[in-house]
């Protein structure tokens, strides 16, 4: 049975429609996002997702936006037991984290196998922005020595304990720090680097593209609206790329979504 349909005679006929389609199930923590105008019906709805599911523990309400550069969001529990901390299991690998103090986003697994499938064995591979790895520990499991940069101490540290649990930690070396202050001050060369951008932090491609090398693959994330595209690729060939292909990867805001650019960087 739908949501909504659970909650006929629960929640008024002329506010059924606000209740959101679908959440964010983050291992065995669901994660919604109500508007205020339900805040009155908000455990009910959570009760109601809760006793939808075996496989749901929590529920969690997000009470503002991504914040900050760390992308953190509050949230309010609505319903079920225990703390925030779960355990996410996506393409075979596993993922330990407190959904409240990280970054994750659980829609972008095929988009993180897309990207995982293209290493080869050997590669040295750069993850800027890396979270607690979900990007990271695919790539170490084929073989690539990865080298994560991340600002938020919590996500290193899960980081740390997901490459252990998925057995990668002796390909996965992890440098809690800005990105933009150690790309300063990098010296080795990769030959692939991920780049999950937040928003507004584009300027991380220049300095990331230093860094890899020639015939050098760099998949790069960022926040566009649909008529924007055509001129970045034209922006990402000035800057020494060839632009083999590029997908929209969910949607962030009205009309904005999140690209994925897969860019090889152009021999002389
Ligand atoms: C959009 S999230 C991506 C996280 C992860 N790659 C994923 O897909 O789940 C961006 C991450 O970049 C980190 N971050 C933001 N600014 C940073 C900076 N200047 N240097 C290093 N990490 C940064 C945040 O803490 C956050 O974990």
């Amino acid at each position: 049975m739908r949501l909504k349909e659970k909650l006929w005679g629960v929640v008024p006929d002329e506010m059924l429609c606000k209740i959101p389609e679908h959440f964010q199930l983050i291992g065995d923590v669901a994660v919604l996002s109500l508007p205020v105008e339900l805040h009155e019906y908000s455990t009910a709805i959570a009760e109601a997702v809760l006793s939808g599911a075996k496989n749901i523990r929590m529920v969690l309400n997000k009470t503002s936006k991504l914040e900050g550069d760390m992308r953190l969001a509050s949230f309010e529990v609505l319903a079920g037991s225990g703390n925030s901390v779960t355990l996410h299991r996506e393409f075979g690998f596993i993922f330990r984290l407190d959904v409240t103090r990280v970054f994750f986003n659980s829609r972008l697994g095929y988009e993180r196998m897309r990207v995982a499938r293209q290493v080869q064995s050997g590669e040295r591979v750069l993850v800027p922005f890396a979270g607690v790895g979900p990007f990271v520990v695919p790539m170490a499991a084929r073989g690539a020595t990865v080298l994560a940069v991340e600002k938020n101490r919590d996500a290193c540290m899960w980081l740390a304990e997901n490459a252990l649990l998925n057995r990668v930690d002796g390909r996965t070396e992890i440098i809690n720090a800005d990105v933009f202050q150690i790309l300063q001050i990098l010296k080795m060369d990769f030959d692939r680097a991920v780049v999950p951008t937040p928003y507004g932090m584009d300027s991380i491609l220049e300095a990331v593209s230093s860094r890899v090398k020639k015939g050098g693959m760099v998949h790069f994330y960022t926040f566009k609206k649909r008529q924007q595209i055509e001129g970045l690729v034209q922006s990402y060939s000035d800057m020494g790329f060839e632009v083999e292909a590029f997908r929209r990867c969910g949607n962030v805001a009205p009309c904005v979504s999140r690209w994925a650019f897969d860019l090889r960087k152009k021999r002389p």
